[in-house]
């Protein structure tokens, strides 16, 4: 399996979940090979949770990394979760168009995209030049 795969199913463990009980895990990895991941944390007031994808890129933004190559993302029901709206936008910020994002499909399937099929023509920095 792909390590980074292995690495976004690890962190499920870690995952706050009692509200949904759906677990996701994403690990990303910066140009020069290095891993953060992240889990959801979910709070009571459900929509002050944080996504897995949220977790992992402020975890690599606040230690200094900005190049990133490739995410996966993946969840304890190996459905082939991608990232959500607000996720793929989040990671436009610091992501070019051409991230890898892989997705955990289980019996080791997954589902390869970039972040630009997943989220075309959006505003970013450039936007408000
Ligand atoms: N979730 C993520 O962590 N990432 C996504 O982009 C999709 C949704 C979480 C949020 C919530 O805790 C649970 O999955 C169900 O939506
Ligand atoms: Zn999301």
């Amino acid at each position: 399996m792909d390590e980074l795969i292995e690495a976004a199913r690890d962190v499920q463990d870690r995952a706050h979940v009692p509200y949904s009980e759906y677990r996701v895990g994403a690990a990303l990895e910066t140009e020069d090979g290095e891993v953060f991941v992240g889990c959801n944390l979910e709070n009571a007031n459900f929509s002050n949770s944080l996504h897995a994808e949220e977790v992992a890129i402020a975890e690599a933004v606040k230690k200094g990394h900005r190049e990133f190559a490739r995410l996966a993302v993946s969840s304890d029901r190996r459905d082939g979760v991608t990232p959500c709206g607000m996720c793929r936008q989040t990671l436009t910020e610091f992501c070019d168009d051409d991230l890898v994002v892989l997705c955990d499909e289980g019996e080791g399937e997954v589902t390869e995209y970039t972040l630009g099929e997943l989220l075309p023509n959006t505003i970013t920095q450039e936007t408000l030049e």
